[in-house]
């Protein structure tokens, strides 16, 4: 087994997030931390191990079929880690990922690997040079070449000034690995085995030992608690962000839009302030998404408009169709192209033909509701009988007048009219108009006479005293 094999730690103990949740489950943009090195390990590896801890089965879960699993029962220390790894690496090289490391880029890893293969040393280390290196493993060189890395409990006062820092990300030769690895003693203050003294144990039995250094700093932030996991979600926002933008979204307030790395957007759409988008939703092109819509697990086609505070959920949304404000579409709403949902109006499991509308007030759930049809103001579908759900059908071009109760199961045939009113609880056929109301009674003069006879019951009293 030759080939480059990525190994991603995941085992540390991951104390400071004070979670119930492996560290590497905890999402950021919308993907769990994990999900950013694998996507990084599957463009450039020919295998993938992943190093599992406590709680590992859930991790493996989120890694996914294409990954070979090992567990490491104690945590001994990253070289340990990796040392657990190695039935899985065979004898080719071997990129270490640490899991809690979502900021690398691509390129980063890619100018490595170049790096590495070009130079023909032993390990290539992703270094960074940082303002405040505190809390970090510090780079050793000498005449420029790296001899070692030392930790921060184990630095001496020159060697915490060292402002150059190891990600804990690096590139090795498998045969060096395995052998330093063997020789990695838990000789420092936590008595863990160190993967960074691979590095000096390599140096002194002199093999060559390089560096790249990544360009951004900030690529290299690490995620140890939950201060960190919103300082990176809030850098990765951003990425995602100018991504959009450079692909011809207009983001009105980049600081008031909340966007997952899981979604995709067309050119011309223009996301107002306060959006936030969610999970696999797609957005066509040339769409406006008003300010404070919350849309999640969607697919909008080309040309959708939806006005302020839409709320919409794992529903389709087709061309032109527009909806809101204050619309909510819950699971499988599928709406059609060119129609209408509007004020306060509440779709669950239905769908709705092309052109159709149902512009304020209305509940629409477990309905199938044809083209051209006008579901008038305050429309409720009952779909619930206190036990079971029932369906509803709404023929092609049927006007429903307002404040209809229409109660499933129930069918109302194409071009039929429903009178303004109506608890509607049979079939009405095609081109009927179905009257489920009281009729109304006139009392001619009622009211005047009323009046007249409070007058005059009243008057007296009223009377100033002589
Ligand atoms: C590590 C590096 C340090 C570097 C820093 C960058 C070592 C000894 N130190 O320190 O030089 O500056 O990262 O962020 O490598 N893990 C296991 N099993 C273990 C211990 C850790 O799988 O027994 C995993 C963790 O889940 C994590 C990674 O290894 O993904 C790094 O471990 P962590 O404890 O976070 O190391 P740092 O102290 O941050
Ligand atoms: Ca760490």
């Amino acid at each position: 087994m030759d080939g480059l094999t990525v190994v991603i730690l995941t085992a540390g103990e991951g104390k400071r997030m004070r979670s119930r949740q492996p560290k590497v489950l905890h999402t950021m943009c919308g993907r769990p931390l994990l999900a950013y090195p694998l996507r990084i390990a599957r463009t450039v590896a020919d295998r993938i191990v992943v190093v599992l801890g406590p709680n590992g089965e859930e991790v493996a879960q989120a890694a996914g079929p294409d990954v070979r699993t090992v567990a490491q029962r104690e945590r001994l220390g990253t070289a340990h880690a990796v040392l657990q790894a190695r039935p899985e690496c065979g004898n080719g090289r071997v990129l270490v990922l640490p899991g809690d490391m979502p900021l690398l880029r691509g390129e980063t890893i890619e100018a490595l690997l170049e790096q590495h293969a070009r130079s023909g040393a032993a390990a290539t280390v992703l270094t960074a040079v940082v303002p405040a290196p505190h809390g970090y493993g510090r780079v050793l060189r000498q005449r420029g070449r790296v001899t070692g890395i030392v930790e921060e409990r184990d630095a001496t006062d020159a060697e915490k000034k060292i402002a150059e820092i190891n990600t804990a990300v690096g590139c090795f030769e498998g045969g060096d690995l395995w052998a330093a690895l063997e020789k990695v003693r838990p000789q420092n203050d936590q008595g863990e085995y160190y993967l960074t003294d691979v590095i000096g144990i390599l140096a002194r039995a002199g093999k060559r030992v390089d560096a790249v250094t990544v360009p951004d700093p900030s690529d290299a932030l690490g995620v140890n608690d939950r201060r960190q996991l919103a300082t990176v979600a809030a850098i990765q926002r951003q990425r995602v962000l100018d991504r959009l933008m450079e692909g011809g979204v207009t983001v009105i307030d980049p600081a008031t839009t909340y966007v997952d790395d899981t979604v995709t957007i067309g050119a011309d759409t223009v996301l107002q302030p306060h959006v936030m988008l969610q999970g696999k939703t797609v957005i066509g092109s040339d769409c406006m998404i008003g300010l404070g819509s919350h849309v999640s697990g969607c697919q909008l086609g080309d040309h959708v408009r939806l006005h302020p505070y839409c709320v919409l959920t794992d529903s389709v949304i087709e061309d032109h169709a527009e909806l809101g404000p204050f619309c909510h579409l819950r699971p499988q709403a599928h709406i059609g192209p060119k129609a209408k949902i509007g004020n306060f109006v509440e779709v669950k499991k239905s769908r709705i033909g092309r052109g159709s509308k149902a512009p304020h007030l209305a509940y629409i759930g477990d309905a199938t509701v044809g083209e051209d049809v006008n579901v008038g103001a305050g429309t409720i579908t009952c779909n619930y009988d206190g036990e079971k759900k029932h369906p509803t059908a709404i023929g092609d071009r049927v006007f429903v007048g307002t404040n209809s109760t229409l109660v499933a199961p129930v069918t109302i045939g194409e071009g039929a009219y429903v009178g303004a009113g109506s608890v509607v609880t049979h079939d009405v056929p095609p081109g009927a108009l179905a009257l489920g109301r009281a009729h109304q009674v006139v009392k001619e003069g009622w009211a005047t006479k009323r009046a007249a006879a409070r007058r005059a019951a009243t008057k007296p009293a009223d009377k100033p005293a002589e």
